[in-house]
């Protein structure tokens, strides 16, 4: 049985005491929602020592949004993966969409923050997804391959059991515009198969989870789908309610 995760990326919004607020609003709401989903909240840096507090004793757990490629040393304003570890992170979100545009985050960069990240005991959400001049030039299987290939495709078999896979296509993010459930499904299994090609019968055991105007109209729908084994939600995370309710797209 794969985890199920609703994951929340926060992105750079709310202040640390409205990050704080958010975060007791999801533990409140939590019992209402299957036990079998694993909540994950990533606010901004600044928040995570206060969210971290928020969280105790709950089973909402905490990730980052980013982390550095080094190890630690004089790269002025980048926070290294120990650092988050240290404030009680779980994960880490690496290769966003928004990172890769952005600030020209490449498959190089990538590598290394992995290797940070399981150097300090954090599970990856590795994002991948095209653009929509790729998607309609039907490039969007080969876009992704190339990703996970560049990526993935360097991790240990134990590196591997210990990784979250977000499908986020670039023109769904942040637009309304949603992929249908038919279009996660088709690249999730594309991924899935992917990772197979690699890392055989494990690949059925890596979370693949949607991003992409994820809300609670059109969550259950798209978790339904077999590949499909949860959500990154963007906006949708920043009200409680909304993001307890897409967890609700699992049936309790
Ligand atoms: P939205 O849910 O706001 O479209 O953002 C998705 C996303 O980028 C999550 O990482």
């Amino acid at each position: 049985m794969r985890k199920k995760i609703v994951a929340g990326n926060w992105k750079m919004n709310t202040l640390p005491a409205e990050g704080v607020v958010l975060a007791e609003g999801v533990v409140a709401g939590r019992g209402e929602v299957c036990s079998c989903v694993n909540f994950i909240v990533c606010p901004p840096f600044t928040h995570l020592s206060e969210v971290a507090a928020a969280l105790k004793g709950s089973d909402v757990e905490l990730g980052a949004q980013n982390c550095a490629a080094e190890a630690k040393g004089a790269y002025t304003g980048e926070v290294a993966a120990s650092m988050i570890a240290a404030l009680g992170c779980k994960y880490v979100i690496l290769g966003h969409s928004e990172r890769r545009q952005y600030y020209g985050e490449t498959s190089e960069t990538l590598n290394k923050k992995m290797e940070q990240a399981y150097a300090n005991g954090l599970t990856p959400i590795y994002c991948v997804g095209e653009n929509l001049d790729e998607r309609e030039a039907g490039k969007h299987f080969d876009v992704v391959k190339a990703q996970i290939e560049e990526v993935v495709y360097n991790l240990t078999a134990e590196q591997f059991a210990d990784l979250v896979i977000a499908y986020e296509p670039v023109w769904a993010i942040g637009t309304g515009k949603t992929a249908t459930a038919e279009q996660a499904q088709e690249i999730h299994a594309y991924i899935r198969k992917v990772l197979a090609d690699k890392f055989g019968a494990a690949a059925a055991e890596c979370p693949i989870l949607y991003g992409g105007s994820c809300k609670p109209s059109n969550a259950a729908e798209i978790f339904a789908k077999e590949d499909v084994d949860g959500g990154l939600i963007g906006g949708a995370a920043l009200k409680a309610e909304d993001f307890l309710a897409i967890g609700k797209g699992f049936e309790k």
